[in-house]
């Protein structure tokens, strides 16, 4: 139970011997993020039934978890901001009092641990000692939990030489709430139906309970490097955001970082592994971060970007060498794939990989333990990987791994791009013309529900800086934050980076995507960096500065002037249907919204000529 030698923090090992205390496990692994210890645990994983190791030929050292079907996704109906009011926490929160959730929680964790182990797990969100990283601990009973952490962060024994006898770290504490008595045989896949994901921001900490899946569990992303860590952004004077990072080398070597957000399934992990199309020969697109950026204003006012992670819990259906070669290059080898199918020669499959070997397998076990066949999908739906199926693997597996993607100082940000999923209205690109303007643009950003209930399909839901599920604390207060922080980048550095809103996702009356995005994508980028190189004057329109189509990059693509209008094109009576839409987000967000946002949009309403 007692800590290594080389734990010197006493604040961590009373914590530690506190929680110990409270979850009453059996054992307390702390671990030191070797390979051995990896191996060890896997096997472990293993002898439980949790993994089934894979076919060492087709996938080395990779395995398949199945989740229990009631436990395959974030819970955001129970995740809590407990701030002091709720008015802290504001409207798009679930908030509870902190004292009462304390007390809600309390008989929860009491020896919820029992028959377990409790691991602790030490990891840095971003290279270990960047000042723009921070640490967490995270004791949880679930070695799956442990395994992943160990891909998805810096984590071992290291951390404690940042941390020394005193410094800083987030506590977060989660069990899978299912404690064993003794005899009592473990399931593979144990969870609680009762669930709760509460942060107090306050005191920074985090306390998950019920659920062993990814960001329920995995306690450094969501948890940690959003909703916790925008709370420290709002007091220090950063940025946490949910935006990929990449990297855009001219031909001639000029180099350009961007940070992007977009909603969940929106592509994310996609367009960070982008791979030039023909006619681009000579640029490299880099990838950084795929989901999250820490973003620090270094002291002559540039941002410097950091992805807090290690590696890549992505999204598996869908993703084929035509959507992303460079992510089916990094899942070759050395791979947790959770929730997918297995094929018969003990390789994994799911929904989107017909694309790339023309035809269905034949047979497979699903991601629930079933048979599966063509035959059977047809009659019955059913799908062979879950929706959410994941992969989790390091950022090192990335072919197209930027060179700087470790470096403690981080990477210059030269723009920021905000996309939403739209299939009219919204288009496919426009620059701000101020960063106002482009606050406005992320605060209104818009996701259209894609497989909801019948009647459903189609609705907007609107997800200010693609943040509505990790925002820590109030949204309005978070839009003054990046005001504010626009005020004092100026101040001190007389430039700020671009913003950019797009939109790949414009449907033509016959109900398909117009634009083929995934590598066509690139034409867009470089088309920002005309704009930010003074190569390209664009035009104005109600919403800011768009290209015309001689100023898209065409070579290699047949993309007609009518196709590009109709996903360019503005229409007025949509607009004033949208304008609408967003007074109806700033009544929801009126307290504490900053006033630049309704004048924004006043600005644009008159400029329809309302
Ligand atoms: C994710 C998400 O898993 O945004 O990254 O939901
Ligand atoms: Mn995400």
């Amino acid at each position: 139970m007692n800590a290594p030698a080389y734990v010197t923090h006493t604040r961590l090992k009373t914590w530690v011997q506190d929680m110990v205390h409270l979850c009453q496990p059996d054992h307390v692994h702390w671990c030191d993020g070797s390979d051995a210890e990896y191996q060890s645990l896997c096997q472990q994983l293993v002898n439980a039934g949790t993994f089934t190791p894979l076919n060492p030929a087709k996938r080395p050292n990779s395995f398949l978890a199945r989740s229990d079907p009631s436990d395959v996704a974030r819970v955001e109906d129970r995740t809590y901001i407990c701030s002091a009011r709720k008015e802290e926490a504001g409207p798009t929160n679930n908030w509870m009092d902190p004292q009462e959730m304390r007390r809600t929680l309390q008989p929860l964790f009491q020896g919820c641990m029992k028959g377990r182990t409790m691991y602790v797990v030490p990891f840095s969100m971003g290279p270990l000692g960047s000042p723009i990283a921070h640490i967490g601990i995270e004791l949880s009973d679930s070695a799956y939990v442990a395994v992943n952490q160990r891909i998805m962060t810096r984590m071992g024994k290291a951390v404690f030489d940042v941390l020394g006898e005193d410094g800083d770290f987030v506590p977060c504490v989660h069990s899978v709430g299912a404690p064993l008595a003794p005899g009592q045989a473990d399931v593979a896949w144990p969870c609680n139906p009762t669930k709760y994901i509460v942060h107090y921001p306050q005191t920074r900490e985090i306390w998950s309970y019920g659920s062993g899946y990814g960001g329920n569990a995995l306690l450094g992303k969501k948890c940690f490097a959003l909703r916790i860590a925008s709370n420290m952004g709002r007091d220090q004077g950063w940025l946490a955001e949910h935006m990929l990072i990449l990297g855009l080398t001219h031909p001639q070597g000029k180099k350009y970082h961007v940070a992007a957000a977009f909603p969940s399934a929106c592509g994310k992990t996609n367009f960070s592994m982008l791979v030039p199309p023909s006619g681009f020969e000579g640029w490299k697109v880099t990838t950084i971060g795929d989901d999250i950026a820490w973003i620090k204003p270094s002291s002559d006012g540039q941002l410097r970007a950091i992805n807090p992670e290690a590696g890549y819990f992505g999204v598996a259906p869908g993703t084929n060498f035509h959507t992303n070669p460079n992510c089916m290059a990094s899942l070759d080898k050395n791979v947790i794939f959770t929730n997918v199918a297995l094929t018969d020669d003990g390789d994994v499959w799911w929904e989107g990989m017909e694309k790339d070997s023309g035809q269905l397998p034949s047979h497979l076990i699903d991601w629930q333990g079933k048979d599966w066949t063509p035959d059977i999908a047809r009659e019955s739906g059913a799908k062979a990987a879950h929706p959410n199926a994941r992969f989790t693997v390091a950022a090192t597996n990335n072919p197209a791994l930027d060179p700087a993607w470790d470096d403690p100082a981080g990477v210059r940000i030269d723009a920021f791009i905000f996309g939403g999923r739209r299939s009219t209205t919204v288009p496919l690109v426009t620059q701000a013309r101020n960063w106002t303007e482009g606050v406005y643009m992320a605060a209104t950003m818009g996701s259209e529900t894609t497989a909801a209930a019948a009647g459903q399909q189609g609705v907007v839901r609107r997800d200010p800086f693609a943040m509505l599920p990790f925002m820590g604390y109030n949204m309005s207060d978070y839009f003054q934050h990046w005001l504010n922080m626009g005020e004092q980048l100026k101040t001190r550095s007389g430039t700020l980076p671009a913003i950019f809103c797009v939109n790949w996702f414009r449907k033509g009356e016959d109900g398909k995507f117009v634009w083929p995005g995934y590598g066509e994508n690139m034409r867009v980028l470089k088309w920002m960096i005309d704009r930010m190189e003074g190569h390209a004057q664009g035009r104005e329109n109600v919403f800011g500065i768009s290209p015309t189509y001689d100023e898209i990059t065409w070579n290699g693509l047949a993309f007609s002037a009518a196709q590009f209008d109709s996903v360019m094109h503005i229409d007025p009576a949509a607009w004033r249907e949208e304008l609408a839409l967003h007074d109806a987000l700033f009544t929801q967000l009126a307290y504490h919204l900053p006033p630049e946002l309704p004048a924004t949009k006043d600005a644009m309403a008159l400029r329809l000529g309302h």
